[in-house]
């Protein structure tokens, strides 16, 4: 069954009549630019065609019901309690999954303070995989915050929702994500990346050319699963905020590759790999936008295999099954390559010819047998459009 009719089915059944509407939002795979969001810098997403969908009636009451495929039961609020749930401060009060459509509610409504919503049941279904750094999370944040923008008659814009659905995440689920998998999400159209500029904000849609070009993205999904709202992300965080400061300024934004030798004498060694990967991804991001404007995605492979390397040396984010399926991918002829996404875990990308996707998924698939990690879950990707209203 396709996620749009789970989410249909999963509303009827549960709340007994159809749905009124059935929204969706896309998850995203990152191009390149990792790390570099919270730090104020670029990055180059794109929205994929697995999409996440909220199926969502209004009630006439102030009760908010939500459900979904991939938990038992619907958990139940009422508007006023989610001023009292959220922020949830690190002890959450609902299962976490609801949390993400629920904080949204919440977010939307301080959002828009001069809304008088009322309640509303929602069922959620996803063709996302989940843990695979494929934003699963900003898919369930895009569709609920439409379904509920619309219903709600709010009328925000879609960067107004990805903030919304990025405050959902960091203040009450408790992720100390930065903004870029809702602009992906949010932002999303085919055949282009979103280049986005995470301090101010801005976008510019930069066409990939990958279908014209004969060339697929292939998602390499190590399933080994990752937790952003621990460990790992955060003391990343924390040394990019180090670094900052020791050079003395706001953020990592206010400084470039060329500030990288002074850097050097004012930190140890691990806050200044920290920091070099930063100033060296803004600068491939950049570089990857130019490519792709003067000279199409054959021009980014080496690009991406850099990203790799800084994130596997200097950021230490990856785990050896991102670096065998990336290392697999570029002994397979692959154009680039790199794992996506916050690290630790989840997936990984490689440009490749269409032509190649079998013999690359096989030669992947084999190495990860030989090397006796779990195996891993390989399909291909293309950039698609963000949210809409599907029923
Ligand atoms: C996760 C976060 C994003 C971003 C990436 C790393 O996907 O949700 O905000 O920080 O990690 O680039």
């Amino acid at each position: 069954m396709t996620a749009l009719n789970a989410a249909r089915e999963l509303f009827a059944d549960l709340y007994g009549h159809e749905a009124e509407g059935i929204w969706s939002a896309p998850g995203r795979v990152n191009l390149i630019g990792e790390h570099t969001d919270y730090n104020e810098g670029y990055v180059l997403p794109f929205a994929i065609q697995q999409r996440t969908y909220a199926a969502a009636s209004l009630r006439d009451d102030d009760r908010i019901r939500v459900a979904s495929t991939f938990a038992d039961e619907p958990v139940e609020v009422s508007l006023s309690d989610l001023d009292t749930l959220f922020p949830s401060a690190g002890d959450l009060r609902v299962p976490e999954w609801s949390a993400y459509a629920l904080g949204v509610a919440w977010a939307l409504l301080l959002a828009a303070p001069d809304a008088r919503p009322t309640g509303v049941d929602i069922a959620i279904a996803s063709d996302v995989p989940v843990g695979a750094g494929l934003s699963s999370s900003a898919a369930i944040e895009g569709s609920v915050a439409s379904a509920l923008n619309e219903l709600w008659g709010l009328d925000l814009d879609p960067v107004t929702l990805a903030q919304v659905g990025r405050r959902a995440e960091n203040e009450a689920v408790g992720a100390p994500t930065g903004i870029m998998d809702q602009m992906a999400s949010m932002l999303g159209q085919a055949d282009a990346a979103t280049f986005l500029d995470c301090r101010t904000l801005e976008t510019r849609s930069v066409p990939t050319g990958f279908t014209g070009e004969g060339l697929e993205v292939l998602v390499i999904d190590t399933q080994v699963t990752h937790a952003h709202s621990t460990g790992g992300y955060r003391e990343r965080r924390a040394s990019c905020e180090r670094g900052a400061e020791l050079l003395g300024i706001r953020s990592l934004r206010d400084a470039d590759v060329s500030d990288l030798l002074r850097a050097a004498e004012l930190m140890d060694d691990v806050t200044f790999r920290r920091v070099r990967h930063i100033l060296t991804e803004n600068q491939r991001v950049l570089d990857t936008v130019s490519a792709l404007d003067e000279q199409g995605p054959r021009a980014i492979g080496e690009l991406l295999v850099a990203s790799h390397a800084s994130m596997r040396d200097d950021f230490e984010i990856s785990v050896p099954e991102l670096d065998l399926a990336v290392d697999t991918a570029l002994a397979q002829g692959a154009i680039g390559a790199r794992m996506t996404g916050g690290g630790f875990g989840g997936a990984a990308i490689a440009l490749i010819e269409h032509e190649a996707v079998e013999s690359v998924s096989d030669a992947v698939v084999r190495a990860f047998a030989d090397a006796g990690f779990g195996a891993p879950h390989v399909f291909t990707v293309h950039p698609a459009e963000g949210p809409r209203r599907d029923a």
